[in-house]
């Protein structure tokens, strides 16, 4: 493959960028449909901004609270314009939702604030028949065979990052675990690419990461993107569509795109000729992988270390797993992180018609969803729930639909194969490298859309004897 000088501003993508910055805007979809709220499960009747933020910023407290009030299935009201969220916390409720007509049970638009960073053909944007043809064009990428090609680019970035540790020191391995997941996230979808590219993508990807709801929101009103946190997210928007396009563009070109295994490489090849993805689709994909692709898993790694370094039967029972080649206990240990702490609290889907859903009648344009975090949390799902016990996970799974931290049926994370084949090559490299502690109790804290821990779980490492 050819090596590519510094991409130079093309007027094109700026076009690009700028139209899909007016087609995304938040509010664009006119306005909000009104709702006969008769009937629907109970819930709070709190102003409906109190409840938007208790559900936004607080969320750990708030919902389970509403379980515990409501009973299993309740209702709270949202801004825009107090529409109904019904949660629901029972596997076989989950089951109905999951198993859902994707054409009558929406995903794409829960998601539509994320519309002006990931773009309308972003899987995790778009509905119905796109949608399917989306999934079927980039599942190939995800499969078993694929997984095991990114393995070993997974090792070696791991090893090269972790090699950098120093022993005795303390550190938020929150932050350590997302320029982690980043590099790992960036390389396995471009592949051994310009070096340069790469240090020029690293920042915007990351500045794209951070980008705060509020922010988001402010799309809605364009006058807005002339100012502050606005005007450098449009800016770094503009940015990475370049750099983007600029790779995408190039690859096109490359001779040896058959034998490259990188995501981007696979999905320019994806589908039958006249039916492939196009620039503006594969820009849309790639940016949404990068970003679904390397916090959440971050952060689930960040839970391990935090919960490994509070407790020494469960550390070393992990590290003879990390030594002696032992994946599965590896693995039961991070689903019990992610079930204890799950990183997404729900997943959501917005009715197209009207829907009977664990008894109850819910009208078109409500939208429903499976709690994580009470699933998750139910001690007839999970015995004793609040205690780490990766046995859980040791030769069987939990019972069908009580452990969904990637959401389920046709919207299933398309990336759960991946973060767990992930994270055990992570947690071996660390484990077999170092003695771990937490150093103090840490919590939950919303970021965005995802859960981390809230102090960023700082962690001291030694050297193993
Ligand atoms: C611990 C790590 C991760 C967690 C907890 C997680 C969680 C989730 C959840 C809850 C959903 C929504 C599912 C639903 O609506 O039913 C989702 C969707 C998605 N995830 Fe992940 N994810 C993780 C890692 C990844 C990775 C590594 C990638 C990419 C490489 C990825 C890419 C996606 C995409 C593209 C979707 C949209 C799927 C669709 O709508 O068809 N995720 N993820």
């Amino acid at each position: 493959m050819t090596t590519v000088e510094r991409p130079r501003a093309q007027p094109d993508t700026a076009d690009r960028t700028a139209r899909r910055f007016e087609r995304m805007r938040p509010f664009g979809a006119g306005p909000t449909p009104r709702f006969d709220t008769r009937g629907l499960p109970p819930g709070p009747r709190w102003p409906v901004w109190v409840q938007s933020v208790a559900l936004l910023r607080f969320r750990h407290r708030f919902v389970p609270r509403m379980w515990r009030r409501y009973g299993d299935v309740f209702t709270v009201r949202i801004l825009p314009g107090g529409r109904p969220l019904v949660l629901f916390t029972r596997p076989e409720h989950a089951k109905e939702i999951f198993a859902g007509d994707p054409d009558a049970f929406h995903a794409g638009k829960g998601n539509a604030i994320l519309g002006p960073i990931m773009g309308e053909h972003s899987l995790l944007l778009q509905d119905g028949q796109e949608h399917k043809r989306a999934r079927t064009l980039l599942m190939p990428a995800f499969n078993g065979r694929a997984l095991r090609g990114y393995r070993r680019l997974v090792e070696e970035v791991t090893r090269e990052q972790v090699g950098r540790w120093r022993p005795g020191e303390e550190f938020r391995s929150l932050d350590r675990m997302n320029a982690l997941t980043l590099e790992v996230i960036l390389r396995v979808v471009f592949g051994v690419t310009d070096e340069r590219r790469l240090a020029r993508l690293r920042p915007c990807v990351n500045r794209t990461v951070n980008v705060s709801p509020a922010v988001l929101l402010g799309w809605g009103y364009p006058a807005l993107q002339r100012f502050g946190p606005w005007k450098r997210t449009v800016d770094n928007a503009y940015r990475l569509d370049e750099l983007m396009y600029a790779e995408i563009r190039e690859r096109r070109s490359a001779t040896d795109l058959e034998r490259r295994t990188d995501v981007l490489s696979r999905l320019i090849l994806a589908g039958d000729e006249g039916d492939r993805l196009t620039d503006d689709e594969l820009r849309d994909q790639l940016v949404t992988l990068l970003l679904a692709g390397h916090e959440t898993t971050a952060s689930a790694l960040a839970w391990v270390l935090h919960e490994l370094g509070r407790d020494r039967t469960h550390l070393a029972r992990a590290r003879e797993a990390a030594r002696n080649g032992d994946d599965e206990h590896l693995e039961a240990v991070l689903k019990e992180a992610m079930r204890l702490h799950p990183v997404i609290p729900m997943v959501v889907r917005t009715l197209m018609r009207p829907a009977t859903i664990g008894g109850w009648d819910l009208p078109a344009g409500a939208t429903v969803g499976p709690s994580i975090l009470v699933a998750h949390a139910r001690p007839d799902n999970h015995p004793e729930p609040e205690r780490f016990d990766p046995s859980r996970f040791v030769g069987q799974n939990p019972p069908v639909n009580t452990w969904i931290p990637f959401g389920g049926g046709v919207r299933r994370c398309i990336g759960a194969g991946f973060s767990l084949m992930e994270g055990v090559v992570v947690l071996r490299e660390i484990l077999t490298t170092y003695d771990v502690t937490a150093a103090r109790k840490d919590r939950p804290k919303v970021r965005n859309i995802t859960s981390v821990p809230g102090r960023g779980s700082r962690i001291r490492v030694t050297r193993s004897e």
